[in-house]
């Protein structure tokens, strides 16, 4: 494993070091369930191996109609919610220049995202803006039914389908799906559209290293081997052979819940480098909707530092305490810039002439470790070296892996999401969806 380090000393001053070695027995358990398929919701652990056991022959399928796309179009949409895009959104913005949308000659083609919400401006917008320009889509839903990618798709189908004629349409639109059910994999199959499967066991949130994740990513041109190969060391360093101390994941998992025993029921993920921002989309995701339920779980929040400790800093430094931050520090940025001295000084700045930008990120960082720590926020900290594929793989691998061991630390189910039919069932009554008529009258008295 190349260099990733997680570090929980600084939690030690909240949570005694005896008490987490003691949850050591506890950690390698749960690490052991998640291996042996003998815990909650044991039917959708087909992520666990996904980084080893990705075929050559599944590589090539994806490279060759990543490739398709890319010689077609010069915007790609990619329609799907939840974990069918937070994925492939969240290693695309990690890798990408922060600045990438402003250049005008572009080598990949640029991966734009639908049907993750249901705004009318959104996909308006989307097709004005695409107008004059040749488009193709993915469209991803392992159920196939999910409200929001289907009504996109249908408006984004039309488009193309207008634009290149069916037949041709049916060459630019690509989905991941199910392998037998849903309605998107009836449509694929009679409009010919090419498909890939997202595996039975494996559920939307843990799905970022299936075709779900990797198809828009080699779409858009990026290296899915190497972010493959960060994943798969990651799985080997947090398997189920490697005791509790050197196992990243049961220590972070051990670190949490020991917090959130104590009362810390909220969990902050902080940044530092900008285009981590849907890292942590995809992180609140992963753990909001896993560990969410049974009236438990660690709520889970996210800042980008250090624009946010002049919005944020001031709670987390003296509101209620019941938060814990967790840092993603990244060791190396891609790029120097130095700052330089100024004759008059009249920003006063000069005391920082001859350092780089990261130095003085690197000295924010830590003087708000420590500032936190003082507050009374302890501290966990997710050390990597820099950021390319193969670290976020690594980094994606770990987060999944950790939250499968802290939820049967929490004793819930990680692998469902009962919760999210609620606001479903409400909606398809209010728009009057067959079978919901009674429900739509009740529902309307109370607006
Ligand atoms: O993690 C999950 O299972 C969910 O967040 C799903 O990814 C999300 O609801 C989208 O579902 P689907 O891919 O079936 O459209």
């Amino acid at each position: 494993m190349e260099k990733f380090k997680i570090n929980i000393d600084k939690i030690y001053g909240f949570v005694p070091k005896g008490e987490i070695d003691s949850m050591k027995q506890e950690m390698e358990a749960c690490n052991s369930l998640v291996h042996s398929g003998q815990g909650k919701g044991n039917d959708f652990l087909g992520w666990v191996n996904l980084p080893s056991s990705i075929t050559d022959k599944q590589f090539s399928a994806i490279k060759k109609a990543a490739k398709n796309l890319r010689e077609n179009a010069e915007v790609i949409i990619v329609i799907g919610i939840g974990g069918s895009y937070l994925g492939s959104k969240a290693v695309l913005t990690a890798l990408a220049d922060n600045f990438d949308f402003l250049k005008h000659k572009k080598k990949d083609p640029v991966i734009v995202f639908a049907g993750q919400n249901i705004s009318e401006d959104y996909i308006h917008e989307l097709l004005k803006a695409v107008k004059k320009t040749d488009i193709a889509a993915i469209v991803i839903s392992k159920s196939g039914t999910t409200t929001e990618p289907a009504l996109a798709f249908r408006i984004i189908k039309n488009e193309i389908e207008k634009r290149y004629g069916k037949k041709q349409a049916a060459k630019r639109i690509v989905a991941v799906t199910d392998a037998e059910r849903g309605a998107l994999k009836t449509l694929s199959t009679q409009e010919g559209y090419e498909t890939f499967v997202i595996p039975d066991n494996v559920g939307g949130r843990f799905s970022v290293f299936t075709p779900v994740g990797l198809l828009p990513l080699a779409a858009a041109g990026i290296d899915i081997k190497e972010l493959i190969r960060g994943a798969k060391d990651m799985e080997k360093a947090t398997g189920v052979d490697v005791p509790f101390e050197n196992n990243p994941a049961c220590i972070y998992a051990a670190a949490r819940n020991a917090l959130y025993r104590k009362g810390m029921k909220i969990e902050i993920l902080a940044i530092y480098e900008p285009k981590l921002l849907y890292i942590e989309e995809w992180w609140k995701q992963l753990y909001g909707e896993s560990e969410g339920k049974e009236g438990k779980g660690i709520f889970p929040a996210s800042v980008t530092l250090t624009a946010d400790l002049h919005s944020m800093g001031q709670y987390i430094q003296e509101g209620e305490r019941t938060l814990f931050e967790t840092v993603i520090s990244i060791d190396q940025p891609q790029h120097e810039v130095i700052v330089e001295e100024d004759k008059d000084n009249l920003d006063g700045l000069n005391f920082l002439a001859g350092k780089r930008i990261s130095e003085i990120n690197r000295m924010a960082e830590l003087g708000t470790q420590i500032a936190h720590i003082d507050g009374g926020v302890p501290n966990i900290r997710i050390e990597l070296e820099k950021i390319n594929e193969y670290t976020i793989g690594a980094l994606l691998y770990f987060f999944e892996k950790a939250c499968a061991i802290s939820g049967y630390a929490l004793g819930i189910n990680p692998f469902d999401q009962p919760g999210v039919e609620a606001y479903k069932k409400n909606m398809f009554a209010l728009l009057d969806k067959p079978g919901y008529e009674n429900e739509g009258e009740e529902l309307r008295k109370r607006l």
